[in-house]
């Protein structure tokens, strides 16, 4: 049997890294950077995938400055709700390609009481959000059942852009942190995304929106506690961490987010056959890699 062949963009970021790192042996990956591709130019991006010709194209790119994108709307619109609809149709020129699309928390509003499930209305609160919608739902409406949306949240890893490096920093640099503890979600690897995305590499079936998190809740402030914790406990921290509670009021940020960015991952976990990991276990995994 030939190998399937898998085309991944945004192949620099935390998800296109671990997607690379845990490729599995009967996929024949091609991974493109931004440097080697910007999904925004849709005659190249149709250039590269005739050239690929995969069976699956999987889409690790996005423009992930949550605030910043804010202020510049249109960037973020050309790049999270324009670029994928340009993958979408150059996936639907080759005969049988799927497209996995990754997604956020971020299109709900949080205001429900429970973990978002795939069928609960989206209505984000941000530009960021509001791109993202766009994008799944240009997806979805090009390519129908070759198309799988996979909303993830709190990613984070031990490279990249993140919210534990930066309270490893914030940590080594002042030994005192304020965080809010007034949003909760389910942090998670970068290496779970991937585990996830791989799973359904295998399984053509899979279509539409499905949502993946590692398992369990917290808010960014018990995040922050679990990191001071840990990576005190791997030798990471030179001197003990004061964690100090704040809401959101006390940090004002020019995007707003959802309170709740739980997502329920049952119906995934069922149709995938996987179980998520719980969040504190990634947690130590990647403080491993850190030490
Ligand atoms: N990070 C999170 O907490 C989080 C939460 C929920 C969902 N997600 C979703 O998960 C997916 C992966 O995110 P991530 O955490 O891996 O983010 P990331 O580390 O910021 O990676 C995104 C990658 O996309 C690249 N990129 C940006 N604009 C591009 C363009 N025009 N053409 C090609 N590549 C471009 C970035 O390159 P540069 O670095 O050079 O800009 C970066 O390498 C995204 O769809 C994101 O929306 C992330």
């Amino acid at each position: 049997m030939l190998p399937l062949k898998a085309l991944i963009t945004g192949a620099g970021g935390q998800v296109g890294r671990a997607l690379l790192k845990a490729a599995p042996s009967h996929v024949d990956v091609s991974a493109v950077t931004r440097e080697q591709l910007d999904i925004r130019d849709a005659n190249a991006v149709g250039r590269m995938v005739e050239a690929v010709h995969p069976h699956i194209l999987i889409n690790a790119a996005a423009y992930t400055a949550v605030d910043k994108a804010e202020s510049e709307p249109d960037v973020a619109a050309q790049i999270n709700a324009l670029a994928p609809s340009y993958l979408a149709e150059a996936a639907l020129r080759i005969p049988g390609c799927r497209v996995i699309h990754i997604s956020t928390d971020y299109v709900f509003d949080g205001r429900s009481a429970t973990p978002y499930k795939t069928a609960d209305a989206p209505n984000p609160l941000n530009v960021y959000g509001r791109t993202k919608l766009e994008g799944e739902r240009g997806v979805l409406a090009a390519l129908g059942a070759r198309a799988v949306v996979l909303r993830t949240a709190w990613v984070y890893a031990a490279q990249g852009r993140n919210f534990l490096l930066t309270m490893l920093r914030l940590m080594r640099e002042r030994g005192l942190v304020r965080v809010v503890a007034d949003q909760r979600g389910s942090p998670t690897t970068a290496a779970s995304v991937a585990r996830a995305i791989w799973r359904m590499v295998d399984l053509p079936q899979v279509q539409g929106v499905l949502h993946w998190t590692d398992q369990g809740v917290a808010s960014w402030c018990e995040f922050a506690h679990a990191i001071a914790e840990d990576a005190t406990a791997a030798g990471l921290l030179p001197h003990p961490i004061e964690v100090i509670p704040i809401t959101t009021a006390d940090y004002p940020t020019p995007a707003h987010r959802p309170v709740n960015s739980v997502l329920d991952t049952g119906e995934t976990a069922a149709t995938l056959g996987l179980t998520p990991a719980p969040w504190r276990a990634g947690l130590r995994a990647t403080l491993r890699e850190l030490v």
